[in-house]
């Protein structure tokens, strides 16, 4: 145990930590994995439609979407522009600390308004140079005697929903779309993520990745452990076992546990004595994000963030990737650590995982008719993902004629 109590782990995080490690310790020791009842089948169509991905991109533009963490934009006037959602959006703190959203769109004739992620607190369009403040309101306008009679009320920045809340800042990529209750969108997942206290989460290394596949066909390899033994011989399996899997639902949401190799002599030892800088698990934040919290080879805590977004076509996947060190990951080691393993686990991704689903999408682009892909009662949370997906289009009213 550190001396400092700030570094020290809350009661929350490892009561929540151990009843996951204990589920995967038992597991192991009993050789079984998490099952569904039966298998399921998934219709090529699903993948590769054209229609269907039309109607994908227009749920996530209605949905409550997590873009970042509260450190992303840590000062007033910093910003980060997140254009996955189809337009592009300037998140910015405002003078006042509050988080806000704007269409990247000036309101004179829609050029794009904020081209680097600065921390200037006024936004000066470089076509004509309207400025703006951090609240979106129009404050200089050259030439203003040519705009006699415009409305200058009405031409400030189109606001979008977004809330900041337990660290994480949600944002709606319709202006339209009404506000955005967090604790509401998580349910009983929001008490699972506040103990991870993302607020004190420091940013380390981003990326972005652009891939030929649909965006199911990346996701779905998150969502199991069945192929590390196969696909990560070389890379993951030495560390994760292959197969073994824990999951707990939370609504939509869901925690899941993939074990460490480590962790079989866990199964001697009394929980009191486990390390609290030991740890595993993936939390899947509807409908696009996996976060890992993990520990990495140098025994530092890290939580790697991995949002994944239908791209333009059904055939093409956006995935935004995003290394933090907790709060509580304190200790002396260099946030190179961090770095260095953000480019490790994008490499393993980017190589193994979505080279394969690379591959899956041409074939099933080129399926013969009535083909569908089959997923094992263990691939459990790929079956719940996909059943839950399904749902949430229907209720948006964007299911299946
Ligand atoms: S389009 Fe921005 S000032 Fe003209
Ligand atoms: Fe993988």
């Amino acid at each position: 145990m550190t001396a400092d109590p700030s570094l020290a782990p809350s009661a929350a995080r490892r009561d929540s930590h151990n009843s996951l490690r204990r589920a995967l310790v038992e597991r192991l020791r009993d050789g079984r994995t998490d099952l569904a009842e039966t298998v399921m089948e998934i219709d090529a169509h699903a993948y590769v439609d054209p229609d269907r991905h039309a109607r994908e991109r227009e749920a996530f533009r209605k949905l409550p979407i997590m873009a970042c963490l509260s450190l992303d934009v840590a000062e007033p006037g910093d910003k980060l522009l997140f254009d996955a959602l189809g337009p592009e959006i300037v998140i910015l703190r405002d003078g006042e600390g509050q988080v806000r959203a704007f269409l990247n769109m000036c309101p004179h004739r829609a050029a794009r308004l904020v081209t680097e992620c600065d921390s200037r607190k006024r936004m000066t369009c470089r076509f004509h140079g309207w400025t703006f403040d951090l609240k979106g309101k129009l404050i200089g306008l050259p030439g203003a005697e040519g705009f006699a009679g415009m409305e200058r009320e009405a031409r400030g920045l189109v606001e979008l929903p977004v809330a900041e809340w337990a660290g994480m800042v949600f944002v709606r990529a319709d202006p339209e779309g009404g506000l955005i209750d967090v604790a509401e969108w998580l349910g009983p997942f929001a008490a699972e993520l506040e103990h991870l206290e993302l607020g004190r989460a420091r940013p380390m290394r981003r990326s972005r990745l652009e891939t030929r596949t649909n965006w199911k066909c990346a996701w779905d390899t998150y969502c199991e452990s069945y192929h590390f033994a196969t696909l990560h011989a070389t890379t993951v399996a030495p560390r994760l076992v292959s197969n073994v899997m824990a999951l707990t639902p939370f609504d939509r949401h869901a925690r899941m546990g993939f074990p460490r190799k480590d962790w079989y002599a866990l199964a001697d030892a009394p929980e009191t004595e486990w390390p609290d800088e030991n740890f595993g698990g993936n939390y899947f934040i509807f409908p696009n994000i996996n976060l890992n919290v993990s520990s990495g080879p140098n025994g530092e805590m890290f939580y790697g963030f991995y949002h994944l977004y239908p791209g333009e076509t059904s055939g093409s996947t956006v995935t935004r990737m995003a290394t933090y060190r907790p709060g509580h990951a304190d200790g002396p080691q260099p946030d190179e650590d961090w770095q260095v393993l953000h480019g490790f686990i994008e490499d393993v991704v980017r190589t193994e995982d979505y080279s394969v689903s690379e591959e899956a999408y041409r074939n099933l682009s080129d399926a013969p008719e009535g083909f569908s892909a089959v997923f094992g009662a263990n691939e459990i949370l790929v079956q719940k993902w996909h059943r839950d997906w399904a749902d949430q289009l229907e209720e948006l009213g964007l299911g299946e004629a």
